[in-house]
């Protein structure tokens, strides 16, 4: 293998929740330029099928399949298909993700948290759950959960108060070192990845919607001034991560969260 070939991904299957756009769809692109067929897994079938005729391009072989994450029969039938259509998951993408609009923990409301912890927590474990038996029969696969930088520090309220998304991506972190403890001697990594502020994205859209020009003006501004590279991450810088943790360039590296925050996180 050249040095270049540690970061080749052929014969490899990739499953990817979440892929119809964002992150999600960028890591799906990333996968199939490096050589891995890609499923692509949303609630969203139009931005499913998007993302899939975008990378169709590569010339690998490519699924879109619908499942909400947060129900366990249909993350089962997402995993059964992308066994049955590509032949078994070697790298799981646990992308999907929401948020709620922000509020203190006394001001929040119950079904927000629920909702929320349904998506981000409960979807990660599912997936895992449904997706390691295939692991394990392999005795190979690659896990990587979406975590962010909010679930490793706080954030001033005066930017949002995120707190039931810090406290769903804190547990990602969790479910990722509990799952490299566990099936490390299954071939199984599991490692995460805590991004920063990323544009490129349609996270929080629907309620940032409501905001008035100024206080979204604010938010973006307060962002970047405290951001030591002064800017926000585009969705495409996440490539070289997803790349390197897919890839046999990670093969010793388990039970890790890398971020990529431009910085915020060093402060
Ligand atoms: N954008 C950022 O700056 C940022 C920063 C840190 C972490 N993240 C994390 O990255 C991941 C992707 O976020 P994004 O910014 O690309 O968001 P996005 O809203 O642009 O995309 C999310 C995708 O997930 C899908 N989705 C939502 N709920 C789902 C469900 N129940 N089941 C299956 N699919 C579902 C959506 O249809 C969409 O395609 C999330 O886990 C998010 O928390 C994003």
């Amino acid at each position: 293998m050249t040095e270049k070939g540690i970061f080749d991904l052929s014969g490899k299957v990739a499953l990817v929740t979440g892929g119809g756009i964002g992150l999600g769809r960028v890591f799906c692109q990333a996968l199939a330029e490096f050589g891995a067929d890609v499923a692509c897994a949303d609630i969203n079938r139009e931005w499913a099928e998007e993302t899939v005729a975008l990378i169709e391009k590569f010339g690998h072989r490519t699924l879109v399949t619908m499942a909400d994450v947060s129900k366990p029969e249909e993350v089962q039938s997402m995993i059964a298909a992308t066994v049955a259509e590509l032949g078994s998951i070697d790298i799981l993408v646990n992308n999907a993700g929401i948020t709620t609009k922000p509020a203190k923990f006394h001001e929040m409301p119950i079904e927000d948290w629920d909702r929320l912890m349904a998506i981000n927590l409960r979807g990660v474990f599912l997936c895992m759950r449904a997706a390691l038996p295939v692991m394990i029969r392999q005795q190979r696969g690659c896990i990587i959960n979406i975590s962010s930088v909010l679930g490793l520090v706080g954030l001033d309220p005066e930017i949002a108060s995120y707190g039931n998304y810090g406290a769903a991506k804190a547990g990602v972190v969790a479910l990722t070192r509990q799952g490299a403890a566990d099936y490390g001697r299954d071939g199984i990594r599991v490692n995460a990845i805590a991004p920063g502020w990323h544009t490129g994205t349609r996270i929080s859209a629907s309620w940032r919607s409501e905001w008035p020009a100024e206080r979204e003006q604010r938010y973006h501004q307060l962002i970047t001034e405290r951001t030591p590279l002064g800017r926000r991450g585009e969705a495409g810088e996440l490539k070289g991560l997803i790349i390197y943790l897919a890839s046999d360039a990670s093969s010793f590296v388990t039970g890790q969260v890398f971020v990529q925050d431009g910085g915020w996180s060093a402060l």
